[in-house]
């Protein structure tokens, strides 16, 4: 996979690519594949980079997911041309050190956030403000919610906070459990937490607004009873490239970015940007959404109201699928101010039709990270564990 070209030059060495594997989670041991030893060699020969990935079993029901994410973490790196990943079987010893590992880990590494390490995690996010985030990420949340599976969506736009009004949440609030922790609200059958459904009284606001944004999200990441079993979480990210995306990079190591732009066709600039987020933040792009992708009038004609092109260029640019153009598309207005998503008021819209198939692209790329389907590797793994202390004695 190809980056940017503005990252040519730039000299990829096997430090950064062991960073970028630590990004890649074992959903089931709960730890990166660096950490838990499953990187036997890493070689770099200019832009070209091996990696050898040991599996627990060859039969791992997880093991094009692990090679696809290797894939695309070391793939978005600066400098790196090409990707190959080889894949080979761990032997008794290594395996009975990896479950240690894990074991020790776990023990030690109490929960770092509420949000499971088996939850997609995709921040929607933007080089400029404006550009359709809010209205992009809640209804993609509906949408993947309506395909079947476990949804939250986190509205990391602290105080701009415009989800609460675009779900018709704007009387909502988030209630504390027995456990005193912070239950998500259920609105149109996803589970949310913004900001604008905390703030209220006067004591609340005030510890809020006292606190770094970094740590307001830290807390939401961690104070909030999450449903540990979402499949996905969607972040609706604030404008811009700020310390929000660095603090989401840092405490959810699995988050992936969705890049939502408009036609116009300045997009150089946002790609240079949203690239060097990217490279910072160890963030991959997932791909790009073009939103405000031209208006067609109720006699057929088209009008490219902010341009053309845009969303393509960008996607060229840094590597990565264009995943969707949504059309402008007065339900999407409508729908936000009356807090009725176009997903759930008018399904069969431009806007809607557009939005439900990067969903689905979004899902073929990204399926959710099912612990039953490797129920039987957890079993081998367990029955090796017992052998080996048996064996111990
Ligand atoms: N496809 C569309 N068709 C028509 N209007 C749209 C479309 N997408 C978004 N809008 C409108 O554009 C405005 C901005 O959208 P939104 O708030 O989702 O953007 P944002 O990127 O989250 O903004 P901010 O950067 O301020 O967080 C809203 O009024 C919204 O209704
Ligand atoms: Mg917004």
């Amino acid at each position: 996979m190809r980056f940017g070209s503005y990252h040519r030059a730039v000299a990829v060495t096997r430090e950064t690519v062991l960073e970028a594997l630590r990004q890649v989670i074992d959903p089931e041991l709960g730890s990166d594949i660096v950490d838990l030893g499953m990187v036997p060699r890493v070689e770099v020969d200019g832009g070209k980079v091996t990696v050898s990935v040991a599996l627990t079993v060859a039969s791992c029901p997880l093991r094009s997911q692990i090679e696809q994410d290797v894939l695309r973490r070391v793939g978005a790196l600066p400098g790196v041309d090409t990707v190959a990943v080889e894949i080979t079987t761990m032997d008794q010893e290594q395996r009975s050190k990896l479950m240690e590992r894990a074991r020790l880990r776990a023990r030690e590494q109490a929960e770092p956030t509420a949000i499971s390490p088996t939850t997609r995690a995709l921040a929607i996010s933007s080089g400029k403000g404006g550009v359709g985030k809010s209205s992009i990420a809640a209804n993609l949340a509906i949408a993947t919610a309506r395909a079947g599976h476990r949804v939250g969506l986190l509205d990391a736009d602290i105080w701009g906070f415009s989800i609460p009004r675009l779900l018709g949440a704007l009387d909502v609030r988030l209630e504390a459990g027995d456990d005193r922790r912070i239950r998500p609200a259920e609105v149109h059958g996803i589970q949310v937490v913004s900001t604008g459904l905390i703030v209220e009284d006067e004591t609340t606001a005030l510890m809020w607004r006292g606190l770094m944004l970094s740590k307001a999200l830290e807390q939401f990441l961690r104070d909030v009873a999450w449903d540990p079993e979402l499949d996905y979480l969607f972040i609706d990210m604030p404008p811009g490239t700020g310390d929000i995306q660095m603090a989401l990079a840092r405490l959810l190591p699995q988050a992936e970015t969705v890049v939502v732009t408009t036609p116009q066709r300045a997009a150089q600039r946002v790609a240079a940007r949203v690239a060097d987020m990217a490279r910072r933040s160890h963030m991959p792009i997932l791909g790009v959404i073009e939103n405000m992708a031209g208006f067609t009038c109720e006699h057929g004609t088209h009008y490219d109201l902010f341009g053309r092109g845009g969303g393509e260029l960008l996607a060229d640019d840094l590597g990565v699928p264009l995943l969707a153009r949504v059309p402008i598309d007065a339900a999407v207005v409508e729908g936000g101010d009356e807090g009725r998503p176009v997903v759930v008021t008018d399904p069969d819209g431009p806007a809607a039709r557009a939005i439900v198939a990067a969903r689905d692209r979004i899902l073929a790329v990204l399926p959710p990270m099912g612990m039953d389907s490797c129920s039987a590797r957890i079993a081998v793994l367990g029955e090796q564990l017992e052998a080996l202390d048996a064996a111990r004695g």
